[in-house]
């Protein structure tokens, strides 16, 4: 898989087969790194951009890169931010990927990238740097042709986010969006299928996931029932999600996931630190959780971080189903 690169710096010194511009529709120049590109390109550059014709949102056009190091320059145009219910989000994937399509279809080994739509067009950064990252390495995976990915931050936030995204880290982040309940609902269903149907059945599963982790289900947790969700991404991607709630001193660790190919890779650790801190911050003295009776694997690694077993709790769950499950504790040292 090609090599992703986060570096600092001015695009327009880049010496990378192809850069990136962030440009309008226009395709005519501007300020940002528009105008950078196309004061170290020279005039040839508007020339050659005026036959273009213009270029849509999410979509990318090229040029040769005249005066600059680079040998092109891919003209791509980002979304304006308008709150996020415009698309913007698909319309900054499709940015990366149509630049990504010309560069193989141009036979190109290396492509540097700004931070498309983060400056004067608004998009959060983090949003961004999230969305550039995904759709790069999902690209990359299946076209080995391109060698290397630079992502060239000229600020320092944005630097400081993607190196933070790229990193080995898990990145927890609160959810609030409609979006961020849809991605765990999604994260909910794909999860219970792998982990729980070998342990209560598919029909007890597809009951559950409906009933307490359906979009309406979370959002009504988090609205009406003081439940705090969060998102555990991993190399910018959804892997797993966190549910809390504060109860006095007792902080009640109601769900704590990872995606299957994330488990037994040190990341629910880090997890494990994360609902610690909030358990600290809330005050309590204690992590409770229940955990199904048969689900071996997490009743033990629960006690490898040191939950100890109070014994069975049987609810009834609606439906003629009933949680069977273990309570677990977890007594947090001041
Ligand atoms: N090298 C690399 N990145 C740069 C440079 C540079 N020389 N100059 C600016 N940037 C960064 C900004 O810091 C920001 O992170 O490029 C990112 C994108 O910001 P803008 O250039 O403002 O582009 P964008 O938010 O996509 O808005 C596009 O701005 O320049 C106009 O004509 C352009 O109308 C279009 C709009």
């Amino acid at each position: 898989m090609g090599k992703i690169e986060i570096i600092r710096g001015d695009i327009t010194k880049l010496s990378t087969d192809a850069i990136v511009n962030a440009a309008n529709r226009s395709l005519l120049g501007g300020g940002g790194v528009d105008g950078a590109i196309h004061r170290a390109a020279g005039s040839e550059l508007v020339r050659a951009c005026g036959l273009l014709n213009g270029c849509n949102t999410g979509g990318a056009k090229i040029t040769p890169g005249f005066k600059l190091p680079a040998r092109y320059v891919i003209h791509s145009v980002g979304p304006v931010w308008q709150g996020g219910m415009y698309h913007e989000k698909e319309l900054l994937a499709s940015c990366y990927i149509q630049s990504l399509r010309l560069a193989i279809v141009n036979n190109l080994r290396s492509i540097a990238f700004p931070n498309i739509s983060t400056g004067i067009y608004g998009f959060p950064k983090h949003e961004a740097a999230t969305i550039a990252l995904e759709t790069v390495r999902d690209f990359l995976v299946h076209h080995p042709e391109i060698e290397r990915i630079v992502f060239c931050c000229f600020d320092e936030e944005n630097f400081e986010i993607y190196n933070y995204l790229n990193s080995d880290h898990l990145v927890i982040v609160k959810a609030q969006s409609q979006d961020d309940i849809l991605i765990i609902s999604d994260l909910a269903s794909v999860i219970w299928n792998e982990h729980y149907v070998p342990i209560i059945g598919k029909e007890q599963v597809d009951y559950m996931v409906s009933t307490f982790q359906s979009r309406e289900a979370i959002a009504n947790q988090i609205q009406n029932e003081n439940y705090w969700y969060y998102i555990l991404y991993h190399l910018a991607m959804p892997s797993g999600y966190i549910a809390i709630k504060h109860n006095g001193n007792e902080l009640f660790l109601s769900k704590f996931y990872l995606i299957k190919q994330k488990r037994g890779t040190g990341l629910g650790k880090e997890g494990l630190k994360f609902i610690l801190g909030r358990a600290r911050a809330l005050g309590a003295t204690s992590i409770t959780l229940t955990v199904n009776k048969n689900n071996s694997s997490s009743i033990k690694a629960y006690e490898k971080m040191g939950f100890k077993n109070e014994g069975a709790v049987i609810a009834d769950i609606g439906s003629g189903y009933v949680m069977d499950d273990y309570r677990m504790r977890l007594e947090i040292e001041s």
